[in-house]
This record gives structure tokens, C-alpha cells and sequence, in this order.
């Protein structure tokens, strides 16, 4: 997710979750290509499994940022065609590709064939007025006909023109059984369903249609619930973290990252919501975002904040 699911938050969620396949930020093919690509994708080796998820459309060019991502040490190259934002429709990518299926699969042809690792597919339903089962099975079919064996559907259309990225993801209806029907038509692809999902009882729903689940926005509010998911459907024997060993975690790789001159705002960023549904959750959060704009701040405010957990939990 853009501006979300940074090195730092994927750091953070990993320690909330073992297992959980974390994603990228999509990241142009061409400033990969280009630009400076230590601070594109570097990223720490505990954060894996990884995907690099890529947008762009030229087969070349995609194909040689995946090959240099997996130099990185990524595990999966995903190819985004499901974002539906004017900026990237101008550059021929996202969701709109997926009115181009050949263009897709010879971007996909080509980056398997510039890597070992999986190469996979994030979609949408449709686009615009082309949307239903009808419209994605033929896309699917053309792109899993170039070796694409894994397609993560939000099950939702986007729409192109009139709605706003944020609307995008809230107007368009979400059609979960189009995805559904995609699984049991191709039992011999991994279908994954992405889109709404926010509660443990909605992903065993899904889970008994499809092979997997993506969860965005509500890990995004609220971190805790990954654990939450890792227990309940990988690991029923693992114990939830505990909330202040996550805190002592991130002030140590907060530290690191000080001492190569990194800001502290990119580590809490996406810790605000860790205490969601707790009773520190709001006094945390003020904490976290207050202290953090101030010209001092230093990666110690995570130990500060802790102090803040403790004075709520004491006046329980
Ligand atoms: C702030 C934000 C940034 C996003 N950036 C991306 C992105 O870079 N690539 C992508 O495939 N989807 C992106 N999405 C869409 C989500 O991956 C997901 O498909 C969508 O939010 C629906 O799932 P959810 O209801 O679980 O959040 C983004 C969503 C949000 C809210």
C-alpha cells in the first residue's frame, strides 16, 4: 500500500506476524530501473516473505526491476493492475492494463523469465462498464495462459474516470462471489480475495472459497488483528505478542535507524494503532503523534510512550 506498507511497517508487522506474506508499496518499474534502488527496496531480512510489487507496463523494463528486485532478495514479484489513480492511468499502468490482457501477459512472460521467484497478478473485478465474471475469467485466462499461477482479485471495479482513488476503494460494490465463481471455475489457480475484510469470522468465510486473503486498510488501523489471524488460521498454538516486547523491538531498530541518520516519525508511523481496542488506544496515539513532531524527538519517546500505557492501565 502506498505511503503505508514501507520497510518500517513491514518491519513492525512481522513482529506481529510470522507468516503473513507482506507487500511492498507499488514501485514503478521505471524508478527502479532509474532511480536510486538501495532506497527503493532495501529492506531487512527479518521482514520476509516479501513481495516486490511492481507497476508499469513495458515488458523490458518490467522485467529488468524484477530481476534487480530479486537481487534484492525479494520472494514474489507481484504486478499491480488494479490501481485505479489518474497519475498511474497516464503512465499505462494499474487497472487499466487490465482492459490491455495481452500486454499483461507478455509483461508477465517476460518477467518470468527474467526470475526464479513466483511472479503474481493483483487485480480488479473490471473496469468501468467491462466487469463480471465473464470480463475476468477471459483476463485471467489470457494472463495465466503467459505462467501467472497466482491472482490477488479486490472485488471491486474500478472505475476510471468520476471516482477518486478513496472512492474506489469504498463506491464500487464489493462482488465477492466473482471471485469465488474465478476458483471454482480454475481450481488449478491460486485465488486470493482482497477487498472489505475485517473480521476473523469473514476471512474462515473466504477461506472455505478461495485459497487465500489479502487484508489492507483494517491492518492498517488496527496492527494487532495480523496476530490475531496468524493464531487463529496458521498457528493455533502461537501466543499473541505482547504489546510492550513490540514497543522494545521497534525502539531497538528505531535506534538502528537513528544512527544512519533515518527519522523516528517513519518507525511510529505505523504503530499508531497498536493499542487499538485497548484502553490506552487514544492516549498512545495522541502520544505517538504529538511527540514525534517535535524537533527533539528521538527514538526513546518509544520507551516514553510506554510509561504513557502504564498510567492509563494503572487508573483502570
Ligand atoms: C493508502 C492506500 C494505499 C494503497 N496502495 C496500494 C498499492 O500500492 N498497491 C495495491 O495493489 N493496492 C493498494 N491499495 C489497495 C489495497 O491494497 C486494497 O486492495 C484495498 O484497500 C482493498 O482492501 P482492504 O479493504 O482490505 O483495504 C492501497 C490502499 C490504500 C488505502
Amino acid at each position: 500500500m502506498m505511503d503505508v506498507t514501507d520497510r518500517h511497517c513491514r518491519y513492525f508487522l512481522r513482529l506481529l506476524s510470522p507468516s503473513a506474506l507482506l507487500y511492498t508499496e507499488m514501485i514503478t518499474a521505471r524508478a527502479i530501473v532509474r532511480g536510486d534502488r538501495e532506497s527503493l527496496l532495501g529492506f531487512d531480512a527479518a521482514e520476509h516473505p516479501v513481495a516486490l510489487q511492481l507497476g508499469g507496463h513495458d515488458p523490458v523494463e518490467l522485467a529488468e526491476a524484477a530481476r534487480i528486485g530479486e537481487g534484492f532478495g525479494y520472494d514474489e514479484i507481484n504486478l499491480n493492475v488494479g490501481c485505479p489513480s489518474d497519475r498511474v492511468r497516464e503512465g499505462r499502468f494499474g487497472a487499466c492494463l487490465m482492459l490491455e490482457p495481452d500486454v499483461v501477459a507478455a509483461a508477465v512472460g517476460a518477467i518470468r523469465s527474467a526470475v526464479r521467484i513466483p511472479v503474481t497478478v493483483k487485480s480488479r473485478i473490471g473496469v468501468d462498464d467491462r466487469e463480471g465474471f465473464d470480463f475476468l475469467s477471459s483476463f485471467v485466462e489470457r494472463v495465466s495462459a503467459a505462467g501467472c499461477r497466482v491472482f490477488v482479485v479486490h472485488a471491486r471495479t474500478a472505475i476510471l474516470s468520476g471516482l477518486s482513488p478513496h472512492e474506489n476503494r469504498t463506491v464500487p460494490p464489493l462482488r465477492y462471489a466473482v471471485v469465488t465463481e474465478l476458483k471454482r471455475s480454475r481450481p488449478d489457480l491460486t485465488v486470493v480475495l482482497n477487498g472489505g475484510i475485517t473480521t476473523e469470522e469473514a476471512v474462515e468465510g473466504a477461506l472455505r472459497s478461495v485459497d487465500g486473503v489479502m487484508v489492507g486498510r483494517k491492518i492498517v488501523d488496527d496492527p494487532c488483528f495480523l496476530a490475531t489471524l496468524e493464531q487463529r488460521f496458521v498457528n493455533p498454538s502461537a501466543t499473541l505478542p505482547d504489546r510492550t516486547a513490540v514497543v522494545y523491538r521497534m525502539y531497538e531498530y528505531a535506534s538502528r535507524l537513528a544512527a544512519r541518520g533515518g527519522r523516528v516519525h517513519h518507525v511510529t508511523r505505523p504503530m499508531l494503532g497498536l493499542y487499538r481496542g485497548q484502553r490506552a488506544a487514544r492516549s498512545w496515539r495522541r502520544f505517538l503523534s504529538e511527540r514525534v513532531c517535535q524537533p527533539d524527538a528521538s527514538p526513546r519517546l518509544l520507551l516514553e510512550s510506554l510509561r504513557i500505557v502504564e498510567q492509563v492501565t494503572e487508573t483502570e
